[in-house]
Parts: structure tokens; C-alpha cells; sequence
């Protein structure tokens, strides 16, 4: 398996901080979450720059509001160009749905790939039962949205409910070794993966450590 499925949370709060850990994570990384902390304090001068080193964005600022908002506000991070972005499942079916179709007019208008796009389940900071994150899969497979944010631990359970043809994206992954901090629901990379994750996102065990790309190197997923 290739690093192409690790996903690196830039949680900082600087341009600077961002450029030096995407300097240093490009040769090895292809997609680049830029999440609440990072674009509230940098807006959308944080995508130019991983843009501009041709790498791909998951914009993660989980939408949830009234369908009108969430639809012009998907129109908007369309317009960015990003190739991932999340909106809460608990939002609804019907605010689902709108951020499908801003996604999509705004998309066909401008001639670009759409965004692909994601549900929050439940954070993997909460516990919760399977059959909650499940239900709230399910909605979200309805709702016609690309797949779900959920814990490595629900991975399989939502991939053989749901099927082959649905994006699983999984954060609160630590490598083995690594602290857990405010994730309660952690797998390795490894466990993700053979969960049927198509993704994993990683944060702190890699953008904090003294050598980022040793950790990433150490990661074994083949
Ligand atoms: O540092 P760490 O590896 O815990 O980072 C995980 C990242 O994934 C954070 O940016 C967090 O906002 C995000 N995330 C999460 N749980 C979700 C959705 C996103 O931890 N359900």
C-alpha cells in the first residue's frame, strides 16, 4: 500500500508553520487536510499554498447549518478547488443534499472536478455506539454524498453495510508507539486500512514530531 492514502492534518496557525511542514511532507505526501485552526487563522492564503506545490486539499471545516447556508458555502470552497471537503451527518439529509448540489452547479459552472464530498459521523474525540455512527453512514450514503469521516474502529462495520463504492475516511490514527492525546477511538495505520479505510488522516504524531518524515517512513502499510 502506498503513502498516497495518508492524509496529513496541518493543525497549526501560521503560514509559516504550515509552508515548513508541507516543504518537508511533499516529496512523501499527496493530500493535505487544512482544518478550523489553520484557515480561520489564515483563510484561504493556506490553500494557495499547498496549491501551488501541486498537492491535493481536504478542506475540513465540517459544515452545519440550514441547507441554504451549507449549499453557498459548498459553492464557495468549490471555487478554492479543493478535492475534499466534510460537512456534520448531523446536519440532515436535506443539508447533505444542498452542499451536493452547490458542489455540483458550482463545479459544472466553473468546468472543474467536483470536490468530493464527506460526512461527519461522530467525532473520534466522543464515544459512541456502532449503531449510531452506522445509522448516521447510512443517512449519508442516502443523502448521495461520497462517503464518511468515522473512527477506524466503525470502518468495517460501515464498509460492509454500505459497500465498495463509498469513501471511508479515518482520523484518530496513531502509529504504533505514538501518544493519543484527545482521540479516544485510535487504530494503527495498519488496522485502519484492513478496516477498508480508503484514507487516513494523520496530525500530531507526525507534524509534531522532531522529524516528520521518519514517522511517515516508519509507518508500515505495505
Ligand atoms: O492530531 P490528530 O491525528 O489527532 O488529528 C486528527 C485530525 O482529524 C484533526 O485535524 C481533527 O480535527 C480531525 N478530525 C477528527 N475526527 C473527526 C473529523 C476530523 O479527529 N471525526
Amino acid at each position: 500500500m502506498d503513502k498516497d492514502k495518508i492524509i496529513v492534518a496541518l493543525d497549526v496557525s501560521t503560514i509559516k508553520e504550515a509552508e515548513r511542514l508541507v516543504d518537508i511532507l511533499s516529496p512523501h505526501i499527496s493530500v493535505f487536510k487544512v482544518g478550523m485552526e489553520l484557515f480561520y487563522s489564515c483563510g484561504p492564503k493556506a490553500i494557495d499554498l499547498i496549491k501551488k506545490r501541486d498537492k491535493d486539499i481536504f478542506l475540513d471545516l465540517k459544515f452545519h447549518d440550514i441547507p441554504n447556508t451549507v449549499k453557498n458555502s459548498a459553492k464557495a470552497v468549490t471555487r478554492f478547488g479543493v478535492f475534499m471537503f466534510n460537512v456534520h451527518a448531523q446536519g440532515g439529509a436535506d443539508m447533505m443534499k444542498a452542499a451536493l448540489e452547490g458542489a455540483e452547479e458550482e463545479s459544472n459552472r466553473l468546468g472543474i472536478d467536483r470536490p468530493r464530498i464527506l460526512g461527519v459521523t461522530i467525532l473520534t474525540s466522543i464515544e459512541s455506539s456502532e449503531e449510531n455512527v452506522l445509522n448516521l453512514a447510512s443517512l449519508t450514503k442516502e443523502s448521495g454524498i461520497d462517503g464518511v469521516v468515522a473512527s477506524p474502529q466503525e470502518a468495517k462495520a460501515i464498509r460492509k453495510a454500505l459497500g465498495e463504492d463509498f469513501l471511508i475516511v479515518t482520523p484518530g490514527i496513531r502509529p504504533e508507539g505514538s501518544e493519543k492525546g484527545d482521540q479516544k477511538r485510535t487504530a494503527t495505520p495498519r488496522e485502519a486500512l484492513d478496516a477498508g479505510a480508503d484514507y487516513i488522516v494523520i496530525g500530531r504524531p507526525i507534524t509534531k514530531a522532531k522529524d516528520p518524515v521518519k514517522v511517515i517512513e516508519g509507518i508500515q502499510i505495505s
